[in-house]
């Protein structure tokens, strides 16, 4: 059951996609205040856990610590970050009370989760101005599924997307990326996408083509599709200036960019230098953004992904002419009063992502009303995203287009999935991953991963092996890593044997993971859960926060720590433990419920299928189309069935029965 209750004169985010009416009184649970900004608090009980807030740091269990809802380029996700790229205000209560609440409010929002005080949640927020939603439910699996359909359906990516991808800031000809291509198909590894980051453009300009290069782009594209490999380009947020760049221009004598408060367009500088955003607020603005994905359709496009659109700001005129003013003062007058000095560093270091910024522009909403973007800072990703999205749509409704994004709202999770940012090449951010990868689905988005070995600093080996045994079971998939850090493409440590395996695991699994996320997709469930929400009466398992379930057959449990050998497993009922072997065999031992010491190789991938399951397997295949999903193996439980969905994986017509057959294990 949901209730909806409505305070001040809310911003429409459309995150919620079921109209519903809003009920009048105080929300059980918890008192609200409207003092001074708005603020809900409730005590929370000495064995409450707290699920929820999507992409954020620290545990699946959110309690005992502060997170802020803002979206924010921050490279460094150490364990005191508050804010990452994602703003999702969905969170579950469950101890003996149950209950879900979600925060429909599109600025900076606090989750004081047990922080200030462990026996204390309260979310506040600085304008009073929201909707609330309050959802009851027998326990927390429950709220989440009724809060999945009050939100809508999530993004369904093509199949195609549940290959293996690999990316990396720096590739720039056409050289550059044959080169992986050869890398992968001369090594038998498995490959469906090969990501294009920045340096494809001309000087950093969307939808443009660095033309020395890519002259024949569409040629191009053809050449990597008879190897079936997808090229996938990103799109950033700002618009360069620069006149005669069609898209700049356009923007500008249509009004479609963000304007400052005297009208004239808003300037940031990000990659390309100075730029303008486009008002993806505004519908007509981002009608026009979104058509412009067209230009690389039309050359054989079928995927994107969406990035520094928080939006990032690496510093504006105005805050650089602050900083050069408080500079200039320092060295003229350095008198060795520190507080001068640190108000200069201040100046010059928070020149990124300044709020001050944040404050100085405007959109031009559907209603025509104009609202300072500091009011809906977290509803740019989404709209970007959504930009794109609308466009696919006219582009061509029957076809499925692969789009993720880096910044999101919930709401977004309807247009595109998400990857996890910039995270860096260290054993704790394979935790971190694994952690929250059920808290994204609860928050509706399903196609989500990290980049694969980690993004910042140099990987090694044996992290990226670990990494990818998790990674198989991600539905983005994905290798990507910054310029200037080691290359960690699959083929550059020596004989890349071990990652052909791990790789062509996740190809046999595909038939699964595939059937799992169209299921979860169409029934707004969940791919990933936490232990607890399969056994919530297990007091074990509500205590684990290294495992995962996968669908309703399996649990994972990689390795994510540097010379380990195995790891200890908690398996709330019997289950079957299965390797798969580095020479394509398996290892299979039914193991009693309880805690075990699991032995795992550096290249085995482990799963775990529940008592009385089956999963399917297919034949390993160097790209996905190459899948055949008519000579499909079962591994699990003799005699149990599975319910198989499968379908062409380009098209939209997901209802039709037929596409679900059961298969039974003989
Ligand atoms: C920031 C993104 O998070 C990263 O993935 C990308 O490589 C760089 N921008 C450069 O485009």
């Amino acid at each position: 059951m949901i209730r909806k209750y409505v305070y001040g004169i809310p911003f429409e985010t459309e995150s919620v996609a079921t109209e519903m009416e809003a009920v009048k009184g105080t929300p059980a649970y918890g008192t609200v205040c409207m003092e001074d900004g708005f603020r809900f608090a409730c005590a929370l009980d000495e064995e409450d856990v707290v699920y929820g807030l999507g992409e954020a740091n620290r545990g699946m269990n959110k309690r005992g610590y502060c997170y802020i809802s803002d979206c924010t380029d921050d490279p460094d996700h150490t364990e005191d970050k508050r804010s990452l790229y994602g703003a999702h205000n969905f969170i579950v209560v469950s101890g003996e009370r149950k209950f879900g609440l979600f925060f429909d409010y599109p600025s900076k929002m606090t989750f004081d989760i047990g922080y200030t005080r462990p026996d204390q949640l309260t979310v506040s927020c600085q304008a009073a101005d929201l909707y609330l939603y309050v959802i009851d439910g027998a326990n927390a699996y429950d709220i989440v599924k009724q809060f999945r359909k009050l939100i809508g359906r999530s993004y369904i990516p093509p199949k195609f997307a549940f290959g293996f991808g690999q990316s990396r800031w720096g590739y720039r000809t056409k050289e550059d990326f044959r080169k992986v291509a050869e890398g992968y198909r001369e090594n038998q590894i498995p490959l469906d996408m090969i990501y294009m980051d920045i340096d494809y453009m001309e000087a950093y300009k969307d939808f443009t083509l660095n033309e020395e290069e890519f002259s024949d782009f569409p040629e191009f594209v053809r050449e990597m599709k008879e190897k079936h490999i997808r090229l996938i380009p990103i799109i950033d947020a700002g618009v360069k200036v620069e006149p005669g760049y069609e898209v700049y221009e356009e923007g500008v004598k249509h009004g479609y960019f963000c304007k400052r408060e005297d009208g004239s367009d808003f300037v940031a500088a990000v990659w390309p230098g100075w730029t303008h955003f486009p008002d993806v607020l505004n519908p007509e603005a981002r009608k026009w953004f979104g058509d412009k994905y067209r230009i690389l359709t039309d050359q054989g496009i079928e995927g994107f992904w969406n990035d520094m659109n928080e939006p990032a700001i690496f510093y504006t005129p105005k805050g650089v002419q602050e900083a050069k003013e408080a500079v200039k003062e320092f060295f003229q007058d350095a008198s060795g009063e520190h507080s001068v000095f640190f108000q200069v560093k201040d100046a010059v270091m928070g020149l990124s992502n300044n709020d001050r910024d944040y404050r100085s522009f405007y959109h031009q909403t559907a209603d025509g009303e104009r609202v300072r973007h500091d009011r809906v800072h977290n509803l740019f990703g989404f709209n970007m995203t959504r930009a794109a999205g609308e466009a696919f749509e006219r582009i061509d409704p029957d076809r499925r287009f692969l789009m993720f994004s880096r910044s999101s709202c919930i709401g977004m999770h309807r247009y595109g999935g998400i990857w996890t940012g910039d995270n860096r090449s260290w054993w704790s951010h394979i935790l971190l991953n694994l952690k929250m990868l059920p808290s994204l689905n609860m928050c509706g988005f399903l196609y989500t991963g990290a980049d694969l070995g980690g993004f910042g600093s140099d990987t090694t080996r044996d992290l990226l092996l670990r990494w990818m045994a998790l990674g198989v079971f991600a539905p983005l998939m994905r290798n990507h890593s910054a310029m200037g850090t080691r290359e960690q493409e699959c083929y550059q440590f020596g004989d890349p044997a071990d990652f052909c395996h791990v790789i062509q695991v996740r190809y046999r699994l595909i038939p699964y993971l595939y059937s799992e996320y169209m299921k979860a997709a169409l029934n707004d469930d969940l791919y990933f859960k936490p232990t607890a929400f399969v056994y919530p009466e297990d007091a074990h398992a509500l205590q684990v926060e290294d495992q995962l379930m996968l669908g309703d057959e399996i649990m994972i449990a990689p390795v994510y720590t540097q010379n380990a050998k195995g790891r200890y497993v908690y398996l709330p009922e019997e289950m079957k433990f299965v390797k798969f072997l580095p020479d394509g065999s398996l290892y299979e031992e039914i193991l009693p419920a309880g805690h075990h010491y699991v032995e795992i190789a550096l290249n085995e991938v482990p799963l775990f299928i529940r008592r009385d399951r089956c999963i399917p397997l297919a034949a390993a295949a160097e790209y996905v189309e190459a899948l055949d999903t008519e000579h499909l193996t079962l591994i699990g439980y003799p005699g149990a069935e599975y319910r198989f969905y499968d379908d062409d994986g380009v098209h939209k017509n997901y209802e039709d029965p037929e596409k679900v057959r059961t298969l039974k294990m003989e």
